[in-house]
């Protein structure tokens, strides 16, 4: 077949596509831990797991290198969490250079190259994947010792063809909330890390009781135990459970990491002890 695009010197689409697959061999070899967050639906805490969990692995070692690909497209929100708001990617010799964060970690979202706040990314399919190999080729990420990549909500194609991206993946963390139909959905996500040949590290339960504001004891708010129950259904570790705290929401909104700011609170201390867990799960680092 005649390929007009091959006798003016410009590679064809089908050759792009195998040098940015080359490209994302080469930056995701120098990546040591690559661990996926993943969750069976959206608003269940995916994001402030993913920011949460950076920081706290940043915060364990000064000299480890810790980035996030923010991989939700459609809903970035990882700059907000972390208090990147209005900052952009810029290129420099390597490629594109990540956006420095608290604690030294590096960001790349969608965000940082929506012209306005309220721009709706409306794209198809291909174009979304090829803004993540983009994401993950030409980034200049350097030597990292963990990369946590924020998916999008749910197991479809997307999160799919993004974990088809990621070579040799650590594991993925399942993100879900104690009600009934989040179980499903979690059931649903084991299934599908393991079809992808992925382990998981195990299950994250958030919103898991109500932190009361005045006494500070915890609340059950939904069904308890259930992060537990379908924890042991599926045979994946709870890796722990995180309560509701206002605290949260309102350091998110305010872009400060809430296990920074609020050390103390029970939502950090079951945090530190999930860190303390992925860091013995990927120990021949
Ligand atoms: N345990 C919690 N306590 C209070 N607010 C929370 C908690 N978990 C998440 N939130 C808030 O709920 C909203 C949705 O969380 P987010 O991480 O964006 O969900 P997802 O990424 O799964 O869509 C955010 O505003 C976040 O700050
Ligand atoms: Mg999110």
């Amino acid at each position: 077949m005649l390929d007009l695009a091959d006798r003016d010197g410009v590679p064809n689409p089908g050759e792009q596509k195998n040098q940015q697959m080359e490209l994302i061999k080469k930056r995701m070899s120098r990546v040591k831990h690559k661990i996926a967050v993943i969750s069976g639906k959206g608003g269940v805490g995916k994001s402030l797991v993913t920011v949460n969990l950076a920081m706290g692995l940043a915060v364990n070692s000064k000299e480890r290198r810790v980035a996030i690909l923010d991989a939700d497209l459609t809903g970035p929100c990882v700059p907000k969490m972390m208090g990147l708001k209005g900052k952009r990617l810029d290129v420099g010799p390597m490629g594109i250079a990540p956006v420095k964060g608290p604690e030294g970690v590096d960001v790349v979202s969608m965000d940082f190259l929506l012209p306005t706040d309220d721009s709706p990314v409306i794209w198809r399919g291909p174009l979304k994947m090829g803004a993540i190999r983009q994401f993950l080729g030409e980034v200049a990420w350097g030597p990292l010792d963990f990369l946590l990549v924020d998916l999008p909500p749910g197991t479809g194609d997307e999160s799919l063809s993004i974990l088809q991206l990621l070579p040799e993946m650590d594991g993925v963390i399942i993100v879900t909330i104690p009600s009934e139909v989040s179980q499903a959905v979690v059931k649903k996500a084991v299934t599908f890390a393991r079809k992808m040949d992925v382990p998981v590290f195990g299950i994250i339960e958030n919103m898991a009781g109500l932190v009361c504001p005045h006494c500070g004891e915890t609340i059950e708010v939904f069904s308890e135990g259930g992060g537990a129950r379908v924890a042991k259904e599926m045979a994946v570790e709870l890796l722990g459970s995180i309560p509701i705290d206002p605290r949260i929401s309102m350091d998110s909104d305010e872009g400060t990491p809430f296990i920074l700011r609020h050390s103390d609170s029970p939502a950090a201390k079951s945090f530190i002890k999930i860190i303390e867990k992925i860091e013995k799960k990927v120990k021949h680092e």
